[in-house]
Formats: structure tokens, C-alpha cells, sequence
């Protein structure tokens, strides 16, 4: 049966990386017997600018019948003075959470062939692969009441609230069980327990969890204490379950263990498998438009959706074995430049992954 992706490329350098990722796409439906069918529309700054919403209903009507959503980058420094709700992460936020992707994968993998790009030193992360599942739907992010609120003394308070459902911490919790349990069997839960009471509970529904998974190894570990032990010993971790906020930071943190942000793909997940795949690296403003933006992350994206959403192994180790391939060939954009190796644009970049695959 044909599958349905929505294309969604944004702001920034967003349409060039999708540009390169549907040429992927493209080469797989022409030599590869994939059956699938593109469709794209505006979100982020650009349907701000055409249609005065960063999420029009057709976007968001597009997202969710298609079967998975390709998403670049939404934002610019044009649009940080709107009024919140205008904003493009506003765009991000309500995909999010209309789509009920509460689970977010972001996997820092270090290339071996990338390992002195990293600015932490090759011993501490060669070989280094771990998995941060970040609840995508809760906490902070989303809680009520949130706002801007004048005190009797006049003065303004900004206010938020931090919240956690059992459930919501029981699903993203058994996401990242099961993620542990195809790798090697680790997981450990990063929350702030000492502090926090959103952070209590959640270690508790965790270890009411991991009774049906006796055969991963559990830890827990406060988030400033992980913060620290991802960069001083990295190679520790396999799998990592937090909530929204300390995964948006840890996950940050994981991305440049690798090098660059330039390689790291994402998933957000909902309790079907339906997906958004977005690479974790933004917008980049200041280098939109000039063709040097590095397109792997949002390649890698593709592999996996076509991993998690699409039932496809064979596309997506495909994929990931080509662009592996363009990196043993000495091919870096500039975020991932060494001195000796040779300095491709995006579309270089591209098409040397298109003249891989399968190959
Ligand atoms: C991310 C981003 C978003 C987030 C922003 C753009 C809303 O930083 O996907 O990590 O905070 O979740
Ligand atoms: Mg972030």
C-alpha cells in the first residue's frame, strides 16, 4: 500500500536539508520499489508570513492523515518579537501534542569516522551510542496555569507549572524499557527527585514499571549529576528516560558529544508508531540559504521513520550504510570539517549519500 508523508520543511536552513532527504525518497521510489506519495506544506515562520499562523489547519489536517511527517526546522530571530501563540516553536509544540507524540527518540551516535570533531577527547567518546527518549507531550512545556501575573506590589511574575500524570510517565517509561531491552539492556532515569514532587512520582512509576522488565538494568540519577556524567564519561549510558524540559537540555548536551549537532536525527512517537521525524539541530538562521548546512541529521531521519514508522529495516540500514559510506570517503560539510577531508555543500552532500545507497 502506498504510504503518506507529509513534507514539511520550515524555516532556516529546513528546506535545504528536507531538499536532500526527498532525494533520498526519490531514489528509493525509483529504484527501490518504495511506494510512497509526497505531499508538502508550510509551517513555522513562512506560514506565519503567508497565511498569519504558524500552523495552518491544512498543515495540521495534512500531518494527520499522512502516515509520517518529515519536519526541517521551524523558527528565525524574525519572529521572536510575536506574540507567543504566533511563534513557529508554537508550530512544533502543537504538532506535538494534536499528534500525541509523547515520545521522543533522539539517539547520539559518534561515527567512528567523526571522532575527532568532537571537542571532548577521542578516548571518552569513541564508539559512543546512546538513546535519550524524551517525554515530548508534558511538563513544563505544557503544564496549567502558565503565564505572566502583576503582584499587589506591582511588580510582574512569569510563572509555569510542572506536571506529570501517572500515565504519562508509565508510557514513555515502557517506550524506553523496550528500548533498552533491543540494545543493551540499560536504562537510566534522570529526573530531580531531591527536589522536586513531579520528579518523585515519576521515579516511582518507573520502578513500578521495571517489574515487567526485570532483565534491563535500571538506574536513576538526578539531571545535574547526569549533565556532568555525560560529559565526563559518556560511555556509561545506553538508554536515557527524562522528562520534556531535562531532555530538551541533556539532549543538547548528547548531540555535541557526537561533533555536531549537523548529525543527529529524531523521532517523536505516539502509542501507534506514528511519527514526526525532525533533525534535532533547529534552523541555524545564520546559515540559511548559503547551501553548507548539513543535511545527514535529517537523512538519518528518514532511516528512522522508515525504522520505527514505516516497517522498512532494509530502507533504513540502507540509509545509514550510505551515509556511513560518504564519511569514508573524506566528505564533510563545514560542521563536521577536519583538516585533510573534503568540504562538500548541502547538495554535495546529498547527492553523494543518493549515489550510495544500495551500492
Ligand atoms: C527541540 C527544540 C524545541 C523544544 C523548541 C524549538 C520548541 O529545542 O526540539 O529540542 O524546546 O522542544
Ligand atoms: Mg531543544
Amino acid at each position: 500500500m502506498t504510504k503518506k508523508l507529509a513534507v514539511l520543511p520550515g524555516d532556516g536552513i529546513g528546506p535545504e536539508v528536507v531538499n536532500e532527504a526527498v532525494k533520498v525518497l526519490e531514489r528509493l521510489r525509483r529504484d527501490f520499489g518504495l511506494k510512497i506519495e509526497l505531499e508538502t506544506a508550510l509551517v513555522g515562520g513562512i506560514a506565519y508570513d503567508t497565511h498569519k499562523h504558524p500552523l495552518p489547519d491544512a498543515t495540521l489536517k495534512l500531518a494527520k492523515q499522512a502516515d509520517a511527517v518529515l519536519l526541517g526546522a521551524v523558527g528565525g530571530n524574525r519572529w521572536d518579537t510575536l506574540a507567543r501563540e504566533l511563534r513557529p516553536e508554537k508550530a512544533l509544540l502543537t504538532l506535538r501534542s494534536e499528534l500525541r507524540l509523547f515520545a521522543n527518540l533522539r539517539p547520539a551516535i559518534l561515527y567512528p569516522q567523526l571522532a575527532s570533531a568532537s571537542t571532548l577527547k577521542p578516548e571518552v567518546v569513541a564508539g559512543l551510542d546512546l538513546l535519550i527518549v524524551r517525554e515530548l507531550t508534558g511538563d513544563i512545556y505544557f503544564g496549567e496555569p502558565r503565564g505572566v501575573r502583576t503582584l499587589e506590589s506591582g511588580e510582574r511574575q512569569g510563572f509555569n507549572t510542572m506536571l506529570y500524570a501517572e500515565h504519562e510517565v508509565e508510557r514513555v517509561a515502557r517506550v524506553a524499557f523496550a528500548a533498552a531491552r533491543k540494545r543493551r539492556c540499560k536504562l537510566c532515569s534522570v529526573e530531580k527527585a531531591n527536589v522536586l514532587e513531579t520528579s518523585g512520582l515519576w521515579r516511582e512509576v518507573v520502578l513500578r514499571v521495571a517489574k515487567d522488565y526485570s532483565d534491563v538494568e535500571l538506574s536513576h540519577m538526578y539531571v545535574d549529576n547526569a549533565a556532568m556524567q555525560l560529559v565526563r564519561a559518556p560511555k556509561q549510558f545506553d538508554v536515557i528516560v527524562t522528562g520534556n524540559i531535562f531532555g530538551d537540555i541533556l539532549s543538547d548536551e548528547a548531540a555535541m558529544l557526537t561533533g555536531s549537532i549537523g548529525m543527529l536525527p529524531s523521532a517523536s512517537l505516539d502509542a501507534a508508531n506514528k511519527g514526526m521525524y525532525e533533525p534535532i539541530h533547529g534552523s541555524a538562521p545564520d546559515i540559511a540559504g548559503k547551501g553548507v548546512a548539513n543535511p545527514l541529521a535529517t537523512i538519518l531521519s528518514v532511516a528512522m521513520m522508515f525504522r520505527y514508522t514505516l516497517n522498512e529495516p532494509s530502507l533504513a540500514d540502507n540509509i545509514e550504510q550510505a551515509v556511513s559510506r560518504v564519511l569514508d570517503q573524506d566528505l564533510r560539510t563545514g560542521d563536521i570539517y577536519t583538516e585533510g577531508m573534503k568540504k562538500v555543500g548541502t547538495s554535495g552532500m546529498g547527492d553523494a549519500v543518493v549515489s550510495m545507497l544500495g551500492s
